[in-house]
């Protein structure tokens, strides 16, 4: 599909803006004379008001356009960033596969008129692959979306920005939309490897390579299962000498659960229990195509949870490569199994100047904070803050708890120096005291829990259209935009 900036509109369906104010704009009365009161008539007739959700649509006398739809987006009175992309989403999702190929919708007259184009083009987005019985009718239409301002410059140097976003925020979600028998360690490797293509420097390392590394928490994860364990680095270097900033993912392609196993109802959703990796790599995407200035690197580790005659037990005890050893009391709470060895990897090979690690690390996380925030856990409050206002401003908002030595102590275990579970209480906090143990003192570190907004069924945004949401390249992409961009 086609998104692109213009001065004047020229396309089958007009999309206009109505707020709750001022409900039908006057400009309509330059398509059709007289059509701004008709439709002000009609509004009135079925309490039509301009609020977000609502709309209208008029069939005109020509061919373009053939259609108007005026489309509610509330007071815009708060946060108007949101506004405009639901609007430009509920553009799209009302014309998708109506069969009219071409809309143009009319901004407000903003650089934020970018934000209408993002909302259309997330909305645009699709995962039918493997549908293969879809009718025509069912199949989308539209071919141009067109943003109509009177600030094209302005609207134009932002979309350059967004369209990364948006590139990236896709990305993850096809990551998470395949299915695990086509996205497993390897196969996820090589569409890695693929952004070599923009610039990224992508190095992949198997098990050989790990097991010399002294990975053995991230390899005991994996070792139930027939398919090999990796770790994948992106090196993104637009920052001259400066320390990179490191994002850590966790990326296990699929959670049985392991020996202990996970119920079966509703276990195909983890599948998307790579989501952490996925926000990673969609947010390095996103930064090699807006050519960030900005060094950072990605590390993704990459496994299965299987039970198997050779999977790890709960009992077992590994050796970390950081040398602490974990005794494994529930092969279930895999992910900071994962982590662990990455975020020490990562803390010995760059020397990280802050290091964010994303991970659908626990169900707990679903418990406190529904699907509307993800959890942000920190030992740094600058660190903490930056993340909290990129939420704000990209709408991948987060909430802070606490860490604390009183939650670390209920990870003691009788046999080595920690045991992977606490107890029943305040499950996200003790997976993040966890991980707090392989960050080395004086490197600013925060952990994201996105268990309950990587994906989500039920009531959702235009902007959202699909089981992953996407959530983490628009966050990640922001605050090195805000905050590690060089000069
Ligand atoms: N991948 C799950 C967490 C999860 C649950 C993500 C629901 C998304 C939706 C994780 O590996 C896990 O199983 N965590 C356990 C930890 C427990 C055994 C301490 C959990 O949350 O139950
Ligand atoms: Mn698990
Ligand atoms: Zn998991």
């Amino acid at each position: 599909m086609n998104f692109e900036i213009k001065d004047s509109p020229s396309a089958q369906v007009l999309i206009v803006l109505a707020t709750e104010d001022n409900s039908i704009p006057t400009s309509l009365n330059d398509v059709e004379a007289g059509l701004s009161d008709k439709l002000t008539k009609a509004a009135e007739a079925s309490r039509f008001r301009g609020k977000s959700g609502q709309s209208l649509s008029y069939i005109t006398n020509g061919d373009e356009p053939a259609k108007i739809i005026v489309i509610g987006a509330g007071k815009l009175d708060g946060d108007t960033a949101r506004a405009l992309e639901e609007f430009g989403g509920q553009a799209v999702k009302q014309t998708l596969t109506s069969g009219y190929t071409s809309i143009a919708i009319m901004g407000v007259g903003g650089a934020d008129d970018a934000r209408i184009l993002l909302g259309a083009r997330l909305a645009a987005y699709r995962f039918d692959k493997y549908m293969t019985k879809l009718t025509d009718d069912q199949k989308p239409s539209l071919e141009t979306v067109s943003l109509v301002t009177s600030v094209s410059d302005s609207v134009t140097a932002l979309w350059k920005e967004l369209e990364a976003a948006a590139a990236g925020t896709e990305m993850a979600r096809d990551l998470m939309n395949e299915p695990p028998n086509v996205l497993y360690p390897e196969s996820y490797a090589d569409r890695i490897k693929e952004m070599e293509a923009l610039g990224i420097k992508v190095t992949v390392l198997g098990e050989d390579e790990m097991t010399k590394l002294g990975m053995n928490s991230l390899l005991g994860v994996g070792q139930g299962s027939v398919r090999e364990s990796q770790m994948a680095i992106m090196e993104w270097n637009g920052g001259g000498d400066e320390a990179p900033l490191a994002l850590v993912g966790k990326g296990v392609c699929f959670d049985t659960g392991g020996i202990s196993l996970k119920p079966g109802p509703n276990m195909q959703d983890m599948k998307g229990d790579m989501g952490g990796s996925a926000a990673v790599v969609g947010a390095m995407k996103t930064l090699a195509m807006r050519k960030a200035k900005a060094n950072v690197v990605g590390l993704v580790g990459l496994v299965e949870n299987m039970p198997d005659g050779n999977a790890s037990r709960p009992g077992d005890i590994v050796y970390t490569m950081s040398g602490q050893t974990v005794e494994n009391q529930n092969t279930d709470a895999e992910g900071r199994l994962v982590l662990c060895d990455v975020l020490w990897y990562a803390q010995e090979t760059y020397k990280p100047k802050a290091i964010i690690d994303l991970a659908t690390l626990t169900g707990a996380i679903i418990v406190s904070l529904g699907h509307e925030n993800a959890g942000v856990f920190s030992n740094d409050d600058a660190l903490a803050d930056q993340l909290i206002s990129s939420g704000v401003a990209e709408g991948e908002t987060c909430w802070r708890l606490p860490l604390s030595p009183a939650y670390d102590k209920l990870l003691k275990s009788q046999f080595a120096d920690m045991k992977n579970i606490g107890g029943p209480a305040a499950g996200s906090i003790t997976a993040a005291q966890f991980l707090k143990r392989f960050i080395k003192d004086g490197t600013p570190w925060a952990h994201i829990d996105i268990a309950g907004v990587a994906w989500k069924t039920g009531d959702k945004s235009a902007i959202d259209p699909s089981w992953a949401s996407g959530f983490g390249p628009r966050l990640l992409d922001r605050l090195v935009k805000d905050h590690y961009e060089v000069g």
